[in-house]
């Protein structure tokens, strides 16, 4: 009787012990792009990395391709705290700073590496910081890569764009950038663009080649210009108020593997850009067309007035930054 009322006790112990174990921390990390991409790449990377390391302590999810939301929802989400981690293009987040629009002031970087060097300064680190006041902490940057024009119609000159329809993301320096050269610029999520190119809803848009290529914007557009006339990266950010409520060492873990995960992202980015275009090449859909150094720098002259127009919102010191990671 004893002994049974000793093992009844101990197993009440040990099932109060293990139902008291807490159920693991769940991330969700959305994005809209697909797992190919640097930063689908970069988001299975920090899911592997957590749960490998803080086994049964987190657990991260994934969602591609807008599945859980599309971009328009997915700031609202998460500072609503219905997704923890998403990395939006830096075009995405001219509402909530101002400053940020700086990365999409067209012909402002010559290239990736440029793009790298500036968000590595003191003033691109800075700007991590610049939503914070809204409840969005930023944990780093995050390349996809320079973006090429495509259209119907072939784009040497800027008059070329003249009447057409260009699908743009949530960016009034994009807008700009458009009117600039005659366009009919249209804000649209990135989940509509295929079908918007193949209903003609638009004619032309811009994207790097890992998108082009992994959204079949390729199949769906004649032409596409290797204008490299601007860049498409990321911030990978959070909700502030959830990172704050997570225990120490949860933060140095995350924190860890996130830096890795953009670092594994960032070299995908790298690597993989003109295999990506050789890609879109091979598939013959598209004509991918050179664009000389002098139609460039006729793009660019077109395009330029923009920088004035934004300058006073983005600050003059800032532009002056990033024109010096250029040299
Ligand atoms: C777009 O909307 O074109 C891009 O921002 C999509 C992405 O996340 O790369």
């Amino acid at each position: 009787m004893k002994l049974k009322f000793k093992f009844a006790l101990a197993s009440t112990v040990l099932a109060f012990g293990l139902g008291a174990q807490a159920a693991p921390i769940l991330i969700k990390y959305s994005h809209v792009v697909a797992d190919v991409t640097p930063k689908g790449q970069a988001a299975l990377k920090f899911k592997e990395l957590v749960e490998k390391r803080m086994a049964g302590k987190v657990e991260v999810q994934v969602f591609p391709n807008s599945q859980l939301f599309g971009d328009g929802k997915e700031m609202d989400a998460l500072l609503l705290g219905d997704v923890q981690i998403i990395a939006p293009s830096l075009a995405k987040f001219g509402k909530y700073a101002k400053q940020l629009q700086i990365f999409d002031l067209p012909f402002l970087f010559d290239d990736i590496h440029a793009v790298d060097r500036f968000q590595a300064s003191p003033e691109g680190q800075g700007l991590l910081k610049s939503m914070t006041k809204k409840g969005i902490m930023g944990f780093g940057y995050l390349h996809n890569g320079m973006k090429q024009l495509s259209s119907n119609t072939p784009l040497s000159m800027p008059s070329d764009a003249k009447g057409l329809k260009f699908r743009i993301q949530a960016s009034d320096v994009l807008e700009a950038q458009f009117k600039a050269v005659g366009g009919n610029p249209q804000k649209l999520a990135f989940a509509e663009v295929y079908q918007s190119l193949q209903t003609g809803v638009v004619d032309g848009t811009e994207n790097p080649w890992s998108n082009i290529y992994s959204k079949k914007f390729h199949e769906v557009q004649k032409f596409i210009m290797d204008s490299n006339h601007g860049v498409l990266d990321y911030m990978v950010i959070g909700n502030a108020k959830w990172w704050a409520g997570l225990p120490p060492d949860i933060q140095k873990g995350l924190s860890e593997a996130m830096a890795e995960s953009i670092k594994f992202g960032n070299q995908v980015a790298f690597d993989e850009d003109a295999a990506f275009r050789a890609k879109v090449i091979a598939d013959k859909t598209s004509t991918v067309m050179p664009l000389t150094q002098a139609n460039r720098a006729a793009w660019r002259t077109a395009m330029q007035p923009v920088w004035k127009k934004f300058e006073g919102e983005i600050g003059k010191d800032l532009i002056a930054a990033a024109l010096k990671a250029n040299q």
